[in-house]
């Protein structure tokens, strides 16, 4: 079974099916892209493979062991991380302690370590700060650990997110219009990033995206979807030239 199987999925949001029959299979280490018109389903998607959404028919599985049904933090722990198309960043926190706190939610102390701050508390108190760090270093925004996130441009503030998503370890990384609202500039650096990040943490990464030259250079397989459905799979090549493709979305859209 592939590392991660979406069988047959069907979601209806009351009388709207968002989603129909839609199936995936992502190896280890592959970078997947699923593109399509605005209201097509895609973050709908994400929302099931997370667990925000339970399937109206059919079921997800993460190395075989079946996830649909979980609640999203058992998903999470289980190795699925993920940012949001729109950013979900807290005003109060500043960029280190984003990564920071998304890293303690993966870690239990008990309740007397919480309590009484216990030797061995201190010691992962000083790893996950360490570990953050390193994220921040990866994403080009250690410079910026003590910066509060809303000052911040637009780029940096999507990179916090995604370190925010890497904190807890994930094996398989959804990022939902990770380039949505960036300049040329950043939009360069972001590609970057996601290589770097794909090659030192060796994960399978699954992309929404609808800059076309950002998805065509960075996936693997490509899948395209309207109105709920998949009209076509392929590489970026067989996806570019795809007449139903072209039809549905790429004329419509910046390349
Ligand atoms: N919670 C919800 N309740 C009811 N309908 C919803 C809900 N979420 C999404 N929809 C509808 O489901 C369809 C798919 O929405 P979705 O957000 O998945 O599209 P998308 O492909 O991510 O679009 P975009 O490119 O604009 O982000 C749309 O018609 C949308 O209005
Ligand atoms: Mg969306």
């Amino acid at each position: 079974m592939p590392f991660l199987k979406v069988d047959n999925i069907t979601h209806q949001f009351g009388g709207l099916r968002a989603v129909h029959d839609y199936e995936l299979s992502v190896e280890p280490g592959q970078i997947r892209g699923l593109i399509g018109p605005n209201g097509a389903g895609k973050t709908t998607i994400f929302n099931l493979i997370t667990g925000i959404y339970n399937p109206t028919h059919g079921h997800i599985y993460l190395d075989g062991e079946r996830i649909s049904g979980l609640p999203p933090h058992r998903i999470a722990s289980m190795g699925i991380g993920r940012t949001f198309q729109n950013l979900l960043l807290w005003r109060h926190m500043n960029v280190l302690e984003h990564v920071k706190m998304a890293r303690f939610s993966r870690i239990g102390y008990g309740l007397l370590g919480a309590c009484f701050g216990t030797p061995r508390r201190h010691r992962e108190e000083r790893e996950i700060e360490e570990k953050a760090y390193d994220l921040l270093e990866m994403l080009d925004i250690r410079h910026l650990a003590g910066q509060a996130v809303p000052n911040l441009p637009y780029g940096a503030q999507r990179r916090v997110e995604m370190a925010r998503a890497l904190a807890t370890e994930p094996k398989l990384l959804l990022l939902d219009e990770p380039t949505a609202g960036m300049n040329p500039d950043e939009l360069v650096q972001i590609m970057e990033i996601i290589r770097r990040v794909h090659r030192e943490l060796n994960l399978a990464i699954f992309l929404i995206e609808h800059r076309m030259r950002f998805v065509m250079e960075l996936c693997d397989r490509i899948q395209t979807l309207d109105f709920g459905e998949v009209i076509a799979e392929g590489t970026p090549e067989e996806i570019q030239n795809n007449p139903r493709v072209i039809e549905a979305y790429l004329g419509a859209t910046e390349t």
